[in-house]
């Protein structure tokens, strides 16, 4: 269910259109996913004004359940520690937010 939905994300936003030439080439596994409803002005948190730290350490809070959400819990139980940590890395700005 999860998988579908992400596959159907990422053929919905092409990555060029998620983020013009702001990422890391090539992203981690799973990450372009992300950009699907992370896009800028989409509503939610763009991923670039966060920290990796920031990212990885929301996404093991929402796996945990330590963190409530909608959709992120779901999605967070789908990585491994090591994948959320290179798709935090893809994703997040060194520098930025440390929230
Ligand atoms: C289907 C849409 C969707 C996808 C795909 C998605 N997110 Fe989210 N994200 C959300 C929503 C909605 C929230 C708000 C919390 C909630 O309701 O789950 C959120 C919140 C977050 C937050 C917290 C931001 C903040 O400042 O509070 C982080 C970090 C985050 N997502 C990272 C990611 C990462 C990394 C991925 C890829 C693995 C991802 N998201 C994929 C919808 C999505």
């Amino acid at each position: 269910m999860i998988r579908a939905a992400l596959a159907t994300a990422a053929i919905a936003v092409p990555l060029h259109l998620a983020s013009p030439a702001a990422w890391a080439d090539p992203l981690a596994p799973g990450a372009a996913a992300c950009l699907a409803c992370h896009v800028e002005g989409g509503g939610l948190p763009d991923l670039a004004t966060l920290s990796p730290q920031a990212i990885e350490a929301a996404l093991a809070a929402y796996r945990d359940g330590t963190r409530a959400g909608t959709v992120m819990p779901r999605l967070a139980k789908g990585f491994t520690t090591d994948e959320a940590r290179a798709i935090a890395e893809s994703l997040g700005r060194a520098g930025a937010a440390d929230r």
